[in-house]
């Protein structure tokens, strides 16, 4: 049967007593930037995971010392994940350059731009309850970006130079890795300031992992708009009427 509705539906089931409801939808993340997000969200995973390991180790390990490499182990899935977090954030900068507008939202803050600061304010408001109706976005509101930008892009580079500046110590003076990165000793005074620096970085990423997925979760309820969905369909679906 087929409905009349503005829009012609083709459903087995449908009657007129079945209301159509339109809606919008805009194109937003190209599918390399969804592939990069949730690799990236598997990688931190990981990394959060054995990294903590790393700087809390377990107190002792059960059976012959000889038969486990248990830490070595944790150890060697930190330096893995690291490695594919890294040459997928080279990978996300290039897209940056040749994908959409919106790929390069995460690079940007519009720091000079007063209407932007509005913007990150009103949000403000917005997530503390003060309003009832939610300004929509195509790609990020104003104050997801400066989180975006603040904690999770400097972040990004901040544990990947010190994530290879700590693996040069390992594979040597004349290493790759300490040829690009061992000017960070030259930054911190010694090493266990940057393993300090890199674990602090970890709890960093924790609570903007928390707060990442709060926003997502909330925003799709209240927002009136699609997020998570949106991060696997790439699509932004806009509901406009409060009944919906
Ligand atoms: C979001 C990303 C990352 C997180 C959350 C993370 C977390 C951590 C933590 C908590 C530690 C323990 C620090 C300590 O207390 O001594 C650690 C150590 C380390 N991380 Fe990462 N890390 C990340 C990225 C990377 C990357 C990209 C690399 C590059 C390969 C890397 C390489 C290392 C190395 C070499 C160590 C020292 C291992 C040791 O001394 O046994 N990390 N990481």
């Amino acid at each position: 049967m087929t409905i009349h509705t503005g829009r012609d539906i083709h459903a087995a089931d449908v009657t007129p007593e079945d209301a159509s409801i339109e809606r919008t939808s805009i194109y937003v993340y190209e599918a390399p930037l969804r592939v990069w997000h949730w690799v990236t969200a598997v990688t931190i995973t990981v990394l959060v995971v054995t990294g903590f390991f790393i700087g809390t180790p377990l107190p002792s390990v059960p059976g012959e010392a000889s038969d486990s490499a248990l830490m070595g182990t944790i150890r060697f899935i930190h330096f893995t994940a690291g490695y594919v977090l890294a040459i997928a954030w080279l990978l996300r900068i290039y897209w940056a350059v040749v994908g959409n507008h919106h790929s390069r939202q995460l690079f940007k803050l519009p720091f000079w731009r007063r209407d932007y600061w509005g913007g990150v304010l009103w949000e403000a408001s917005w997530y503390a309850f003060m309003r009832t109706e939610p300004k929509k976005y195509v790609g990020h509101n104003p104050l997801a970006q400066f989180v975006m930008f603040t904690v999770f892009t400097l972040g990004m580079f901040f544990m990947i130079i010190t994530g290879f500046a700590l693996y040069a110590e390992g594979t040597g003076l004349d290493s790759w890795q300490y040829w690009l990165f061992g000017w960070v000793f030259d930054i911190f005074p010694n090493s266990q300031s940057v393993h300090t620096w890199h674990h602090l970085g970890m709890w960093a990423f924790v609570i903007y992992t928390i707060l990442h997925v709060y926003a997502a979760v909330r925003e799709d309820i209240m927002s009136r708009q699609s997020m998570i969905s949106t991060m696997i369909s790439g699509e932004r679906m806009f509901k406009d009427n409060r009944d919906d």
